[in-house]
Parts: C-alpha cells; structure tokens; sequence
C-alpha cells in the first residue's frame, strides 16, 4: 500500500503526464476530423476543455510536490512544448492554453509538506474525476474507431492511431484505479506487462512518423522503420518475459537503450519540424508528444533498472 506522501505524489505525477496527454489526443481528433462532422469537433473540443480545466488544477496542486527527477525527466513538459504549442495553432487554428504550458514550465519539485489530508482529500477528489473523464474519452476514441473501421467516417487520423491513443487512455485509467485503492500503478511486479505496453506505443509512433512522413524522405523513413522493427522485437520479448527475473532485466536493459534512441530521434525530428527543415504532413505537437511519451517510458526504465 501506498502511503499518503506516496499517494500524493504519484497522484499528482500520473495526472501531470497523462492529462496533458490527454488533452493532445482531444487536440488531434478535433484537428483530424473534418468540416461535415461538425458535431464530433464539438465533442473534442469540450473533451480537449474539461482535460484542459483538470490538468490547471493539478498544475495548481503540484508545484513543491512532485520530485525533481520527474522534472527533470521532461515527461510532463520538454523545452520545445511551448513553441510547438504556437506553430500547432497557428497552423491549424484550434486555439491551445499556452499560459497553462507557461505554468507547467515553473513547475518545481519537492518543497511541500506531503502529510497534509487536506491535500490528501484534494487529489482523491482530483483522481475520481479523471477516472470518469479517461473513461469517457476512452469510449469516444471507441466510438470513432468503429465509425472509420466500418467507412462511416473520415479523418486524417489512421485508424491505428485512433487504437493507440484508446489504449493510452485505459491505462491511464486503470492507473487512477490502481492509485484509488491506494497501489502503485508503476509496481516493479508489473515490469513486464508494462514493457510491453510501452515498447509496442514506441514502435507504433515510430510507424505514424514514418507514414506522415513525405515519400521523399527516404533516410528518415527507413530509420523510422528500423525503430519499428527493433520495438516490434522488444514487445514481443517482454510478453515472453512474464514473471521470469532475469529475462525481464534483460528486456529492461535493451529497452532503456532503444528508448534513449527513439527519445533522441522524437526530439531531433521534432527541432527538424520547428526550424521547418522536414517535408511532411506531422503536426508539430504531435512530435513533441510522443518525445513525451518516450521520456515517460525512459523514466519508468530507469526505477525497473534498480528495483526488479
Ligand atoms: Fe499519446
Ligand atoms: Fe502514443
């Protein structure tokens, strides 16, 4: 069982990365769909707004609490989130919080008395309704995924993606759930499961960049490709892993390394899309998010690395 300090904390770094997250996923299905569907860009815009209103209040109740690795990590926020955030709604016209990126900017770790039940009660109230939210949005990415899947319904967004940020969703929140019953949702017991789940995002990402990617881009399509080849062989191996000790530190061990080189290629492929120097069709945001995504991973890596 977690204790309060521990609740606290995880609570509030679990919400930090996923609501933002979240949010994005709202971003990109109200920015895929098109001017006919009218009522779903409604949707996720509304979606888009109430992630929006619990991650400031979770900005709001972070500051001081969270530690400084998770800071540091760049899983909540990197250095190119606020400038991606501006060319992303220049060019879509799909207005973003920049202020709230401000705040997430000036957030500081590990200051704040972490025995407070005050605090305490906050968060669980905080938790029970991004459980409800993850629920709903994870059901709204269902629907929508059925709709394209039977041609009922068109977007720029590959039914594939549509899948993966479904799936993001149900983690975050069987997370919440986790957290509610006071257990950690990044137990070192579920390294494997774990793994597995983030090795196949990985190599899916690397898929999505390599097919918005323009034809002409032949060098960074196929070392996209061999991104997706090597995650494709690490998810398998983590599924094989199960409970077996020391095939799961081995797993650990070569996904840190294919994780540190992924996060690069994100980051640089993401500076490369700023400075206008790649030919695409990769929103920026979308490359800055799944650098995110890669951070969030590397840091998980690194507590399996000393704790399994
Ligand atoms: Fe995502
Ligand atoms: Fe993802």
């Amino acid at each position: 069982m977690l204790t309060r300090p521990e609740y606290i904390r995880k609570s509030l770094e679990t919400n930090l990365f996923f609501l933002r997250i979240m949010k994005e996923h709202s971003f990109f299905l109200e920015a895929g769909f098109v001017c006919k569907d009218a009522n779903l860009i409604q949707q996720a815009e509304l979606f888009k707004n109430a992630f929006n209103a619990l991650l400031t209040e979770t900005v709001n109740l972070a500051n001081g609490v969270i530690t400084q690795e998770s800071v540091a990590s760049q899983e909540f926020v990197t250095n190119n989130t606020l400038p991606a955030e501006q060319i992303t709604q220049n060019l879509s016209g799909v207005p973003i919080d920049l202020n709230l990126t401000q705040a997430e900017l000036a957030l500081a770790g590990n200051s704040a008395n972490l025995n407070s039940p005050q605090l305490e009660s906050a968060v669980y109230y905080l938790n029970q309704r991004a459980i409800a939210l993850s629920a709903a949005i994870a059901q709204f990415k269902g629907v929508v995924l059925n709709a394209v899947l039977s041609c009922n319904l068109y977007t720029t967004l590959f039914p594939l993606l549509i899948d993966h940020i479904r799936r993001e969703a149900i983690l975050f929140n069987i997370s919440l759930t986790r957290l509610q019953s006071g257990l950690n949702p990044d137990d070192p017991a579920m390294a494997a499961q774990l793994e597995a789940f983030w090795n196949r995002i990985m190599g899916e990402h690397s898929l999505f960049i390599r097919n918005l990617l323009d034809p002409t881009e032949e060098k960074l399509f196929a070392t996209a490709q061999s991104f997706a080849n090597q995650f494709k062989k690490l998810t398998a191996e983590a599924e094989a892993a199960d409970s077996n000790k020391s095939a799961i530190n081995a797993v650990t061990k070569r996904s840190l390394a294919a994780a540190k080189s992924v996060r690069d290629f994100n980051k640089q492929g993401t500076e490369l899309i700023l400075m206008c120097k790649i030919k695409s069709i990769i929103i920026p945001l979308l490359a800055d998010h799944v650098t995110r995504e890669a951070n969030h991973f590397l840091k998980l890596l690194k507590h399996f690395e000393m704790k399994v």
